[in-house]
């Protein structure tokens, strides 16, 4: 594949975009709750008939934090994956080591930082809103699949990450300017995040016969049905939240009208945007054609 990344070049990307925690969260940098956290195309609020503006604002800063709190959660199988990669050759390319080091160090921090973040969120909100967990089982479950397979789940996620920012968050005027903060931040650093996972997907591949390419690409869509079942239980979370914020209750055409709208925008964000990532469907092209096919297929029902 013809990308032109390397570990060299990433480690020194990385170097030249290094923030800290505490300078972007806490002190005077707080939420502001009178706007929304989101962009709608992620969130799909304004659809859901029976809710009025302040509902659909309220409901689009419950997705924001359930959204970094999710990213909170799948950085959690990130962290010891990357480690046990950085690990197993550490005597090798020490360009890759480090590379690999830094990003386990900074996928640690941003797990630190949404934990920072849902703290803040909950004293201002006022209402508490579960998120899916607990992050150690989850990230047990992801674990226990194929190498190959997790690694393109992790591929997935960064460039999920590139295509939120750059194409709903970046330009987006309306939303809080700290939410978005945050969300600009971690992009910065999952940039390089993508190209290592490109550098990984590829190394591990390497020398693998197309049949077990296709069985990794299996684990993969796998561990998205495993994430699928708990974006299930998250938009009951997240409408039960709602309800508690609103002091409403919702009848049961509108919580089946819930569901169905927020199942359709959670599958989206969290799978659908990633599966069809045109980079991610490269890295699956230069592993084997038919993986990508077998992906564009699958994808088609949370798009
Ligand atoms: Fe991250
Ligand atoms: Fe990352």
């Amino acid at each position: 594949m013809n990308h032109g990344y390397t570990y060299q070049s990433t480690l020194a990307a990385s170097g030249t975009c290094h923030w800290r925690i505490e300078d972007i969260i806490g002190g005077d940098k707080r939420l502001d709750f009178s706007k929304s956290f989101m962009p709608e195309s992620l969130a799909q609020v304004e659809t859901l008939s029976f809710l009025n503006d302040e509902e659909k604002k309220i409901l689009n800063q419950i997705r924001g934090n359930t959204y970094l709190c999710i990213f909170g959660l799948v950085e959690e199988f990130i962290l010891p994956f990357v480690l046990d990669q950085a690990k197993s050759q550490l005597h090798g390319d020490d360009y890759r080591a480090r590379a690999l080091l830094q990003f386990a160090s900074e996928e640690a921090k941003h797990i630190q930082l949404f934990k920072q973040f849902r703290n803040e969120f909950e004293s201002g909100f006022g209402t508490e809103c579960p998120v899916i967990g607990p992050a150690e089982a989850i990230a047990n479950a992801i674990l226990a699949h194929d190498e190959l397979g997790v690694a393109l789940t992790t591929l997935h996620i960064e460039w999920m990450v590139q295509s939120h920012y750059l194409g709903s968050v970046k330009d987006d005027q309306d939303l809080d300017p700290q939410f978005k903060s945050l969300l600009k931040h971690h992009w910065i650093e999952e940039v390089q995040h993508a190209k290592l996972d490109t550098l990984m997907v590829e190394a591990m591949a390497g020398g693998k016969t197309e049949e077990e390419i296709l069985r990794s690409v299996d684990e993969y869509l796998a561990i998205g049905g495993f994430i699928d079942g708990g974006l299930t239980q998250q938009v009951e979370f997240d409408m039960a939240s709602l309800m508690a914020a609103t002091g409403r209750f919702f009848t049961d055409a509108q919580q089946d009208e819930f569901r169905r709208v927020q199942r359709k925008a959670n599958r989206w964000t969290y799978l659908g945007s990633g599966m069809t990532h045109p980079k991610l469907l490269e890295s699956l092209e230069s592993l084997s054609p038919k993986a990508r096919a077998r992906v564009e297929e699958v994808s088609v029902a949370f798009c």
